[in-house]
């Protein structure tokens, strides 16, 4: 079994995946487990430390998370972060209640003790707070190492046994400090070296591919995007002759995406690759859908199925590999208490029954490190750092029914707008840029003749890993180009509109 420096117990935050990302950051290997994982799973992992991630729930209810008592009795050191502090002092007989004042957002919390979680770190500093309870007293054997305005129990600790516990979550950038604290935790109270990096990602997840394979074969889908080529590489790397990649024309592709991606596969990653066009059937099954969730699940569901007859023509093969990421994961909803933003279509929207088995190694790490993985296995920085392109394609950036003359619009208005990024060098500043076509039909004049003509909406964000992102501030002359552009060269166009809204509230694709 893979050992893991520090072990993460899940209670449900949105952030977990934050605290082994930011330990991965400052190369320490961390590993998430649920927290009510066995003592002995613990133990085989021969983790330095343990952390106690935050959590929805509160430690006084009836259906309150628990780990198992003897983690605190395994002579290793642990900090509680938010419920994990919560659960900490609960377990050392401290009462913790609802807070009076609720405490959400920015903080400052001022160190009153030295202690090696704050090792050359300054005495007042800015961290983010979201907690409804508070603890009330300071359980026995501990003290306080730093206080806020609301809480004097903000941070505590019990150095001999090395228990540390925050009231706010250090993993989220707006916390100053914090991958300071959870770097501190790591080096000076768990003796953890800082020796893990992308290259070690890439060791561990070929052996676990090769365990879990064996002799059989994988259908690798890939989309041309960065993350499935990735796991392409990796599995090519990794058990070469037992992989068969294969391409989906979805017809929801954009302009000459098909010819790209069998060129890019061909030349520059020397890849076999099978393309299949099943566009017929995915826009025949589109028709006259135009819930967005539905149309997720139709093209999710479907992917499946021609991946299912393409793997029966084949011996052996018993795995569908994907580049899903662990963003498509926390927005599906399939772990943890958060709540489905949207069905990714290589997550939420696959079918309840599937013969093949998933392999997914990234879903565990965030695009700007699947970058890194990239290019540590190779890759041109022209695959590495192209724009995310959703699975479901095209189909989730038409509002409205998918149809063969709406497609041809969009694309049209998609490559103007590429050209116009990549010829002025915002192609590589931007995270993401796109088209949609919002079937919102408006008048205009054109020449001395009345249009009644469809808008299209520019789609240009900033964005470190899509959990977030703010439009694009492009100049203005940039952008009247490519209004000019799109509404000269693409007939049944006569508004373009751009879209100044960050995420959240709003979402970086519009369905
Ligand atoms: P949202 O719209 O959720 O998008 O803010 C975040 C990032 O994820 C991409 N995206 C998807 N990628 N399958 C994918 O492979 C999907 O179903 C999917 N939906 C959104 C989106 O383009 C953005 O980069």
């Amino acid at each position: 079994m893979k050992k893991a420096d520090i072990l993460v117990l899940d209670f449900g935050s949105q952030y977990t995946q934050l605290i082994a990302r930011r330990l991965r950051e400052q190369g320490v290997y961390a590993e998430i487990l649920p927290f009510n994982v066995s003592l002995a799973d613990i133990k085989a992992k021969e983790p330095k430390g343990i952390i106690l991630s935050g959590g929805p729930a509160s430690v006084y209810a009836t259906d309150a998370y628990f780990c198992d008592k003897g983690v605190f009795d395994l002579g290793l050191p642990i900090l509680g972060i938010c419920y994990g502090m919560q659960l900490m002092a609960h377990h050392f007989s401290a009462s913790v209640a609802p807070a009076g004042h609720k405490e959400y957002g920015k903080a400052t919390i001022e160190i009153q003790k030295d202690s090696a979680l704050f090792k050359n770190l300054p005495k007042k500093q800015t961290v983010w707070m979201s907690h409804s309870d508070k603890v009330e007293n300071l359980p026995q054997g501990f003290e306080v190492l730093a206080t806020s305005e609301n809480s004097p129990f903000c941070v505590f600790a019990n150095e001999e046994k090395k228990f540390f516990a925050l009231q706010f979550h250090p993993e989220v950038q707006h916390s100053e400090f914090g991958k300071n604290i959870l770097k501190n935790f790591a080096k000076y109270a768990c003796n953890c070296e800082s020796v893990w990096n992308m290259g070690s990602f890439a060791k561990t997840q070929t052996e676990k591919i090769r365990e879990e394979v064996g002799n059989d074969k994988v259908l690798c889908a890939v989309s041309g995007g960065v993350d499935s080529s990735v796991v392409a590489a990796l599995l090519s790397s990794a058990i070469k002759k037992q992989v068969i990649v294969v391409f989906v024309d979805n017809g929801l592709l954009r302009a000459n995406e098909r010819e790209q991606v069998e060129f890019m596969f061909k030349n520059t990653l020397k890849t076999d690759l099978i393309s299949i066009d099943a566009s017929e059937i995915f826009l025949s099954r589109l028709a006259g859908v135009i819930d967005p969730e539905q149309k997720r699940k139709i093209i999710g569901n479907t992917f499946i199925e021609v991946f299912e007859q393409e793997a029966k023509k084949h011996s052996d093969v018993k795995y569908l590999a994907q580049g899903t990421l662990y963003t498509d994961i926390i927005e599906s909803s399939v772990i943890g208490a958060s709540k489905t933003i949207k069905s990714h279509h290589n997550v939420g929207g696959l079918p309840e029954k599937m013969n093949l088995k998933l392999i997914e190694p990234l879903k565990e790490i965030f695009k700007d490190e699947v970058r890194t993985l990239g290019l540590e296995l190779g890759l041109s920085k022209e695959v590495v750092y192209r724009h995310p392109f959703p699975g479901p394609g095209l189909a989730i950036r038409i509002m409205g029914e998918v149809n063969r003359p709406s497609l041809n619009l969009l694309r049209q208005a998609d490559v103007i707008l590429l050209e116009e990024l990549k010829s002025t060098g915002w192609y590589d500043k931007t995270w993401q840029a796109f088209c949609v076509l919002l079937n919102v039909k408006s008048v205009g004049v054109m020449g001395d003749n009345r249009t009644y003509d469809n808008t299209i909406c520019v789609r240009i964000v900033d964005a470190s890993d899509g959990m977030t992102a703010t439009f694009s501030h492009l100049p203005y002359e940039i952008l009247e180009n490519i209004s000019r552009r799109i509404i000269n060269e693409v007939k049944g166009i006569n508004r373009v509109v751009y879209d100044i809204s960050s995420k959240p509230p709003a979402t970086i694709e519009w369905e």
